[in-house]
Parts: structure tokens; C-alpha cells; sequence
């Protein structure tokens, strides 16, 4: 017998080895009209290789049939992004997903108990003195002077954090205020909201970093959590 890991985090390096076949016959009509809002070659082949990922990690299978029965939405009312929403035969599901995508990569977190995730691809992040002084705290600040190569760093985790905990709120990098990290945790406060700590998977990528933040389990013991958090291509 084979279980689901609680969380899955998949990093793709190069989206254009994906066999992604065509759309028409795994996406949802829903999907095709979400689909349908970009016009730009290069944001498309990125909206459809994270939907091919994600759809696949949630149906664990290729069947287009199969993949079909998923469906991953993550635009509002208003067409404004918002975090995606996982749909099994048209019903909402326990699964929550987080996209990223940055060039020809993509990051894809996936959590199958409800817990909140997000993910983010950080390159190329601007390490000068008056990027930092707009869009980190002074903590974060202090941070940056002493390491400056940890600007994606940073910048990953504000974003992972935002899309993982935040309300609705527009994105504002200086509504994320980092408290302290390590390698397997983050303390912030979101939009003046001190967090509970969340867990962390922050791996170096090509051009910058990619995070993962989500909520761990308040049950659960950390060795009954099931976790792949893997890399390919
Ligand atoms: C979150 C955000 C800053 C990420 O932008 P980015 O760094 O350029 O892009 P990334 O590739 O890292 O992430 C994009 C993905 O984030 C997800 N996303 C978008 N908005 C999100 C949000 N509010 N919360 C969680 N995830 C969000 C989407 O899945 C999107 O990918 P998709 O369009 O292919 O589905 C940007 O999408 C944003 O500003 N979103 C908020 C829009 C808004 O104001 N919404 C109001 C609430 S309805």
C-alpha cells in the first residue's frame, strides 16, 4: 500500500522538459477561462507546467480523465490572483496548493490535511542598500548588511509567508516582518499579526532561492509527519 505525504513540495528547474500534453484535455473549462486571461506566451507555459504539476501530485496519476477531476483555481471574483483552491469532482477538497514560478522554473508546494502552505521562487532579488531600506524592516535591515547574498532568502520567505497566511490583503513585502529563521522554522508577524511558528524548506535554486512555508501539525508529533520535498529536472 502507498500513502500520501502530508506535505509535497516539487521544485522543476526547467518547466520545457515537462511532458505537459494538450491542455484541452486535462483542464477544466474553469480552468481554460482562468487560462484564457493571459496573453503572454511565456506566463501561459508557466500557469499550465505548475497546473500540470500540482494536478498531478493530487490525482497521482497522467490520465488526462483523471487530471480533469482536478481542479486548481487561483483567481477572484474581480480576476485578482488569490490562493489557489483545490477542487475534486467539483467539490472543495482538504488540499491546499502554492505556485511559484520564476523563468523556466516552477515551485509547487502541496499540503493534504488543510494546513496552509506557500511557496516562492525568489531570483535575482536586488541586494543594494535602497531596495532593502524600501521593502525590509529594520531588523531585516540589519540582516541584509551583515549578509547580503540573503536578500532571496528573505524576500522567499516574506512571500511564502504572505501567500500562506495572509487574508485577502493586497501583497506589501513590508506587511511580512521577520522575527528570526533557521533552516526548519520562521517566526513573523503578518500585517501586525504575530504568527504561530511556521516550518520552513529553503533550498538554493539557480538564479536565487526557493522557500516553502507551512503550518506545522499541532498534533502530531514532527516524525508522524510524512514529508517530500524534492527537486527535479
Ligand atoms: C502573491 C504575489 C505577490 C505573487 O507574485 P509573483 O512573485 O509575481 O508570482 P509567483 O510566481 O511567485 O506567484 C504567483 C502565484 O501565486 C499565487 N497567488 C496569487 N495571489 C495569491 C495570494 N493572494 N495568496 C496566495 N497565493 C497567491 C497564484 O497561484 C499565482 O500563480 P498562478 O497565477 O499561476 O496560479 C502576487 O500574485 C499578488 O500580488 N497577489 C495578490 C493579488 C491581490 O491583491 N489579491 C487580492 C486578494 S483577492
Amino acid at each position: 500500500m502507498t500513502s500520501v505525504p502530508n506535505r509535497i513540495v516539487r521544485y522543476v528547474g526547467d518547466i520545457r522538459r515537462l511532458p505537459v500534453t494538450e491542455p484541452s484535455a486535462w483542464l477544466t473549462a474553469a480552468e481554460r477561462h482562468e487560462l484564457d486571461f493571459f496573453a503572454h506566451e511565456d506566463r501561459r507555459r508557466q500557469w499550465l507546467a505548475a497546473r500540470w504539476v500540482a494536478k498531478r501530485l493530487v490525482a497521482r496519476s497522467c490520465d488526462p480523465a483523471q487530471l480533469r477531476r482536478v481542479e486548481v483555481l487561483s483567481r477572484s471574483p474581480a480576476g485578482l490572483g488569490q490562493a489557489p483552491l483545490v477542487r475534486i469532482n467539483g467539490e472543495l477538497s482538504a488540499y491546499r496548493v502554492s505556485l511559484s514560478h520564476a523563468g523556466d522554473a516552477t515551485l509547487v508546494g502541496l499540503t493534504t490535511d488543510a494546513a496552509a502552505i506557500g511557496v516562492d521562487l525568489a531570483w535575482d532579488v536586488p541586494q543594494d542598500r535602497q531596495f532593502s531600506a524600501a521593502w525590509f524592516t529594520e531588523r531585516e535591515q540589519a540582516w541584509l548588511a551583515e549578509r547580503p547574498e540573503s536578500a532571496s532568502l528573505l524576500w522567499g520567505l516574506k512571500e511564502a509567508i504572505f501567500k500562506s497566511q495572509g487574508a485577502g490583503q493586497p501583497w506589501n513585502p513590508r506587511g511580512v516582518a521577520i522575527d528570526s529563521y533557521c533552516d526548519h522554522q520562521v517566526r513573523c508577524t503578518l500585517f501586525g499579526r504575530p504568527l504561530s511558528p511556521l516550518a520552513t524548506w529553503i533550498r538554493p535554486a539557480a538564479r536565487g532561492t526557493a522557500t516553502a512555508v507551512w503550518q506545522p501539525p499541532q498534533h502530531d508529533s514532527p516524525a508522524k509527519v510524512e514529508q517530500e520535498l524534492s527537486s527535479c529536472l
